[in-house]
């Protein structure tokens, strides 16, 4: 099973590093297209359920950006402009996604900084 695991990672490694021969396997790599659809859905998908796991609240009002970086899992990373219901902000957004964690409860770690914000980090 762990070695079925590591292959997966490793082709996706591999499926990576060929389709960006410019970029280094593992470096973050700018999400466009289907990639970039997924990422957004998963971004809403988070930030609901960090509001129900007693979070603060956001809607996303704009992506400016967003990348993915493989590092012991998937790491997206995006750049947006949040609303809490009374205030637009700028934040990034981290959502470290490992899925073999899940029975552990540790499978989603989001991390929401805003500017002038204090870190909002949770994990489920
Ligand atoms: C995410 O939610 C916003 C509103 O909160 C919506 O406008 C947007 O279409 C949603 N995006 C996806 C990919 O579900
Ligand atoms: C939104 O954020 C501002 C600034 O951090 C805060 O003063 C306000 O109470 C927040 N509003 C909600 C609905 O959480």
């Amino acid at each position: 099973m762990q070695s079925a695991k590591v292959i997966f990672v490793l082709s996706l490694t591999l499926a990576v590093a060929f389709a960006n021969p410019r970029l280094p396997p593992g470096a973050p790599k700018p999400l466009d297209g289907e990639d970039l659809s997924k990422a957004k859905e998963l971004l809403n998908t988070t930030l609901a359920q960090l509001a129900t796991a007693d979070g603060p609240n956001y809607q996303v009002l704009n992506v400016i950006s967003a990348s993915s970086q493989l590092v012991a899992g998937t790491l997206h990373k995006f750049e947006v402009e949040l609303s809490n219901g009374s205030e637009t902000k700028e934040c990034t957004v981290k959502i470290w996604d490992r899925p073999w964690l899940h029975e552990k409860g540790e499978a989603t770690n989001v991390k929401v900084q805003c500017k002038d914000d204090a870190l909002v980090e949770k994990t489920w």
